[in-house]
C-alpha cells in the first residue's frame, strides 16, 4: 500500500566524496524487542552491506536509519514514537545541510499498527513487517529512484520464506543466534506474537545445518537456535521427513567446531521426553533451560489459554533434573493478568520457591489491542500490579543471588565475547549465562578459558584466570 510522502524534495546523495575516496552510504540500525529481532537485525545488516551501505552508531551520520520494534507490551511499543520524533529532528538537521536521510521501520509494531504507523509519523518512508524484511533492498531502490515517493507499507504475511531471500550470513562474533522456527499457534490471551509473526513455520533441518555450518566455520563456537515458540520446530529433512527439535540438536551437535548449543524460547507443553533426554545425551547442550511459566495458578493459566497446569510444569522441571542434575531454570512470569487476586499470586511464589529459578524475567501484564485479555472486564488495578512485581522480583533477585554466590570458588568455561569497561578486562558468560567479568588477555577475546568465581553479586560474577 501506498501513502504519498510529502517530505521528499531533493535527489538523493548516494555516494559522498572525501579526499577522492568514494565513501558508501550509512545505516544506523535500533534493535527493540526480543533475541529474535536481534536476529532479525543482524540479518538486515548483512542485506545492506551485501547492497554496499556501511553501518554505523551514530545516527546523525546515518543516510538510513532503521528501528526493529517490539510490541509485546505497551511501553516497548510508546518507546518507539519517541524515537521517531527524535529521529525526524535528526533528519531535518541532515536536510539544512543538503542530506538525506530515509527512516524506516521495522518489526512487530509494524505489523499491529500498519497504516496507522505512517499516520502518527508521515515522514517514515517504509515500514515492513518481520516477515517482509527481506524486501529492504528493493524498498530502497524504489524510493531511491522516485524523489517524490510515497511512504511504502507492507504487512503481508508472504506465501514465501524470506529466509530463501537473504544474503548468506557470518558469525559476528563467539555467540550465534540462528532463527529455526518463527511465528505461534499457541493464542495466549495476552499475547500479541500470533498476530505479529503470523502462525508457525519451521526451517527446513538442511537449510538449519547449512546456516550452523557458516556460523562454526566463520568464528561461532556457541549456537543459540532461536524460535518464538522454538520446541515445537517442525522442519522438514533431506528426505522430506518431518523432525523436531530433539532431531535437530543432535544434527547440530555433531557439527565440527561446536562447543555449546541453547534453545530460546520454550513452550511448556511442547517439552517431549525426547527433547528432555537432549539434556542427558548432548554433553554440548548448556545446562540452562528458559521455559515460561507466566503464572503459578492454574485457574489463571486456563484464562491465559496456557495449555499447561503449574504442576505440569513442575512435573517436566523434574524430569530435567533427572536428565541433568546441574541444570538452572529461567521463566518469564507475568503479574496482575485480568482476574488475578492474592491467593493466585501467591501460587506463583510458591512456583518460584519449588523451582527457585537462576534468572528470570517478570512484567506487569500490559493490556495490548486486539488480544482476547484486554477486553475481560476484572482487569487488576495499575497499583496493585506494581505491589505484586516488587515482591516477586525481590523473591527472584534473591534465588538468583543466592545462585551466584554459590558459585564462587567453582571453576567454569567461560566464553569471553565483549571487552569490559577496564583494561584488560573481558567480559564472558558462563554456562548458565551469568555475565563475568575477568581480567585477561586481550586475545581471548572470542574463546572459552576456564575462570575461577572469586566474587558474585545478583547480576554478576567476577572471575581469575587459572
Ligand atoms: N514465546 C515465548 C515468549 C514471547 S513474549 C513464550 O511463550 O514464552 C516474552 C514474554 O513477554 C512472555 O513470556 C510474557 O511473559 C511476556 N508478555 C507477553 N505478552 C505480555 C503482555 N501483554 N503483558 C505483559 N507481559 C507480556
Ligand atoms: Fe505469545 Fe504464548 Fe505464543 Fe509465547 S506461546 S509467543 S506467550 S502466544
Ligand atoms: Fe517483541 Fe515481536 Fe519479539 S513483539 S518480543 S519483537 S516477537
Amino acid at each position: 500500500m501506498l501513502k504519498k510522502n510529502a517530505d521528499w524534495r531533493m535527489d538523493y546523495i548516494w555516494f559522498e566524496f572525501w579526499n577522492g575516496r568514494k565513501v558508501s552510504e550509512k545505516y544506523f540500525i535500533k534493535t527493540f524487542g526480543c533475541q529474535m529481532n536481534v536476529y532479525d537485525s543482524s540479518r538486515i545488516a548483512d542485506m545492506l552491506k551485501n547492497e554496499g551501505y556501511e553501518e554505523t552508531n551514530k545516527q546523525a551520520e546515518a543516510d538510513i536509519v532503521l528501528f526493529n520494534t517490539c510490541h509485546i507490551r505497551e511501553k516497548a511499543a510508546e518507546k518507539l514514537f519517541s524515537d521517531l520524533g527524535r529521529a525526524k529532528l535528526v533528519a531535518d538537521e541532515r536536510f539544512e545541510a543538503g542530506k538525506h536521510t530515509i527512516i524506516g521501520v521495522l518489526g512487530c509494531v509494524v505489523q499491529a499498527e500498519d497504516e496507522q504507523i505512517i499516520k502518527r509519523a508521515p515522514y517514515v518512508n517504509f515500514a515492513l513487517g518481520p516477515l517482509m524484511y527481506h524486501k529492504i533492498p528493493e524498498v530502497l531502490r524504489k524510493i531511491k529512484a522516485d524523489k517524490e515517493h510515497e511512504s511504502v507499507v507492507n504487512t503481508d504475511f508472504p506465501a514465501e520464506s524470506k529466509f530463501d531471500f537473504l544474503p548468506e550470513n557470518k558469525a559476528q562474533g563467539a555467540c550465534s543466534f540462528l532463527a529455526i522456527q518463527e511465528g505461534c499457534n499457541n493464542f495466549c490471551t495476552y499475547c500479541v506474537v500470533p498476530y505479529t509473526r503470523g502462525v508457525e513455520y519451521s526451517r527446513p533441518v538442511a537449510d538449519v545445518i547449512k546456516e550452523a555450518k557458516r556460523l562454526l566455520d566463520t568464528g561461532t563456537l556457541e549456537i543459540n537456535l532461536l524460535g518464538q515458540n522454538v520446541n515445537s520446530y517442525h522442519g522438514e529433512d533431506e528426505s522430506g521427513k518431518e523432525r523436531d527439535l530433539a532431531y535437530l540438536l543432535h544434527r547440530v551437535a555433531e557439527l565440527d567446531g561446536v562447543k555449546r548449543i541453547r534453545y530460546t524460547t520454550s513452550y511448556p507443553a511442547d517439552m517431549s521426553d525426547d527433547l528432555i533426554a537432549c539434556h542427558k545425551d548432548i554433553d554440548v547442550l548448556m545446562p540452562y533451560l528458559h521455559l515460561p511459566i507466566q503464572s503459578g495458578s492454574d485457574r489463571i493459566l486456563k484464562a491465559m489459554n496456557r495449555r499447561h497446569t503449574s504442576g505440569d510444569y513442575l512435573r517436566i522441571v523434574e524430569k530435567l533434573h533427572k536428565a541433568n542434575p546441574n541444570i538452572g531454570m529461567s521463566s518469564d512470569f507475568i503479574v496482575g493478568f485480568p482476574g488475578e487476586n492474592d491467593e493466585d499470586f501467591q501460587k506463583t511464589l510458591d512456583v518460584v520457591n519449588q523451582v527457585k529459578y537462576i534468572q528470570a524475567f517478570s512484567f506487569k501484564y500490559s493490556r495490548r489491542a486486539g488480544t482476547p485479555a484486554a477486553v475481560m472486564e476484572n482487569q487488576v488495578e495499575e497499583k496493585v500490579k506494581k505491589e505484586r512485581l516488587e515482591i516477586l522480583q525481590t523473591l527472584l533477585f534473591d534465588y538468583q543471588t543466592k545462585f551466584n554466590k554459590s558459585c564462587v570458588g567453582k571453576v567454569m568455561p567461560v566464553l569471553l565475547e565483549q571487552k569490559g569497561r577496564h583494561k584488560g578486562q573481558l567480559i564472558g558468560r558462563t554456562p548458565y549465562m551469568q555475565n563475568l567479568h575477568v581480567e585477561t588477555k586481550s586475545a581471548n577475546m572470542n574463546k572459552i578459558v576456564n575462570v575461577k568465581i572469586v566474587e558474585a553479586t545478583t547480576n554478576s560474577l567476577t572471575g581469575e584466570e587459572i
